[in-house]
């Protein structure tokens, strides 16, 4: 499997906080990869320095081939990163299909208000319901966020994201506040998405479903990386079980 994404010796502090620390982590094409650790072990720091939401004080961030270290946020995406991010932000205002049309519209010209306004071409609203029919709330496509119970407005994130047609689609707790039914429903869409092709990294608290659908996982314990590789080889591995305390009730 070829390198799609090498991250390179990134650190991260906060002030006092170490949040990431000297961590190496390579992602292969079509990978899906499960990336998991306590809260608090620097998991959304290093997706957001993947997404250049935050400067590393070392290291580097290679994707496609290419040090993307100093580019900005927007030039990552239109590169081919997209993020779903840990709380959902849909744009309150506007449909389900108004959300996706603007985030794919918004990576073409770099502004979403023009992309809805005189952008918003049929084929690009067919697009968009084409995605939310694939991540399941097509139905509810005319409906406005704040209609939603969450389920939903985590499949519209998930689109949102689609929409941007990254070559790594990051997951920040895509299942998280999701009942065990609906998260395994959305588990189940995220492997059909990698058994598609699409690269996938997954942060995920819900361990059940997480070692279900990847086949690798990284583990990031207060900020170092802990272990990488197989599902089952990690998960038995005693230090990972060490980090989390209370690991077989999760289980
Ligand atoms: N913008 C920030 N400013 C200051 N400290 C931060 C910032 N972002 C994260 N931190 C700190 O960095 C550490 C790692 O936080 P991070 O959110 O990356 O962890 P996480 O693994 O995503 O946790 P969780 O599973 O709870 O989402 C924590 O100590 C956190 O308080
Ligand atoms: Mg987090």
């Amino acid at each position: 499997m070829s390198t799609l994404l090498d991250i390179q010796n990134v650190t991260v502090r906060f002030g006092g906080v170490t949040a990431v620390e000297d961590v190496s982590l390579r992602i292969g094409e079509r990978e899906l990869l499960g990336f998991i650790g306590p809260n608090g072990a620097g998991k959304t720091t290093l997706m957001r320095v993947i997404t250049g939401m935050v400067r590393p004080q070392a290291g580097a961030v290679v994707f496609k081939g290419t040090d993307i270290s100093t580019w900005p946020i927007h030039k990552r995406i239109r590169g081919g990163l997209a993020l779903a991010q840990q709380i959902v932000q849909p744009l309150h205002a506007f449909t389900l299909l108004e959300n996706v049309v603007l985030s794919a519209g918004g990576a073409k010209t770099g502004n979403p208000i023009t992309a809805l306004l005189s952008n918003a071409r049929d084929d690009e609203r067919a697009v968009a319901l084409e995605l939310l029919e694939r991540t399941g709330i097509g139905a509810a496509a005319d409906r406005y966020p704040g209609e939603l119970p969450l389920g939903f407005l985590k499949r519209l994130e998930v689109s949102r994201a689609l929409a941007l047609k990254p070559d790594l689609l990051l997951l920040d707790e895509p299942l998280a506040g999701l009942n065990q039914a609906e998260a395994e429903s959305l588990a189940d869409l995220i492997a059909k998405l990698a058994a598609g092709g699409q690269a996938i990294m997954l942060i995920e608290h819900n361990i059940r479903e997480v070692t279900r659908i990847c086949p690798t996982l990284y583990v990031q314990d207060n900020g170092r990386a802990l272990a990488h590789g197989p599902a089952d080889e990690v998960m038995a591995d005693p230090a990972v079980r060490r980090a989390y305390l209370g690991l077989e009730e999760a289980c």
